[in-house]
């Protein structure tokens, strides 16, 4: 498995009032996606691209160009939506698939509840977005059910990690590639990431 920890000033900055308490709703879902740029652009980093020639007004050059602008984006209900935007802002192409997982509050065992993927995942680089990575059993059944439908090729982009999550996601599926923009300490006794940001969909969507 390869993580990449973003751990970049950046990063830091905006994750110091997305995790603040006193930080509205409005500027979190913003911020989630000032931070989803960056991640889109290091998750990306490893897109084939191949040589093309251009005319610019001054000269005839060579320059790059993405192989394949055949990607698929898939967030993990709901939290998921909060990076989205951002990789459709630099990836308008991309197809996206939803998947629906709430964490059982006692057990922390993901509850799937929806699911609708677009063709040929086998094919296409699969980008699965999901800023909280705890217990990672989320972000394993995530992967599990991308693979069981053809997915070869997966990468997971989470905002904030928990040591814990990463080992899960190590043993379950150590072909995975990860990026993510900070590791935090460790889970408290409910699943919850420490010291992290609290329940990502309530504040994304004002359900607390
Ligand atoms: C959150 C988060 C992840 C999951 C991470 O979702 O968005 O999907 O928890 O926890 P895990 O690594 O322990 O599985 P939640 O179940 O709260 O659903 P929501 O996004 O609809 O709020
Ligand atoms: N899900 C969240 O939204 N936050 C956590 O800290 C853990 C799981």
């Amino acid at each position: 498995m390869t993580i990449h920890v973003l751990d970049h000033p950046l990063v830091h900055h905006k994750l110091s009032l997305i995790r603040d308490r006193k930080t509205p709703g409005s500027l979190f879902r913003a911020l989630i996606e000032e931070v989803g740029l960056i991640l889109a652009v290091e998750s990306t980093r490893d897109l084939p691209v191949e040589s093309v020639v251009v005319e610019t007004p001054l000269e005839r050059t060579t320059t790059l160009r993405l192989k394949s602008l055949d990607l698929v984006l898939v967030p993990v209900l709901r939290a998921g939506l909060g990076l989205l935007p951002s990789f459709l802002q630099l990836l308008p192409t991309a197809k996206v698939g939803h998947l629906g997982l709430y964490r059982d509050h006692d057990s922390l065992v993901p509850v799937p509840y929806y699911r609708n993927f677009p063709p040929m995942l086998e094919a296409r680089p699969v980008f699965v977005l999901d800023p909280m990575l705890a217990t990672g059993g989320s972000a394993s059944e995530a992967v599990r059910q991308l693979k069981s439908a053809g997915a070869v090729n997966l990468t997971l982009v989470a905002l904030l990690a928990a040591p814990e999550g990463l080992e899960r996601l190590h043993a379950d599926h150590p072909d995975l590639k990860i990026v993510v923009g900070a590791v935090d300490r460790q889970l408290n006794d409910k699943g919850y990431i420490l010291p992290g940001l609290g329940d990502a969909g309530d504040r994304l969507f004002g359900t607390a």
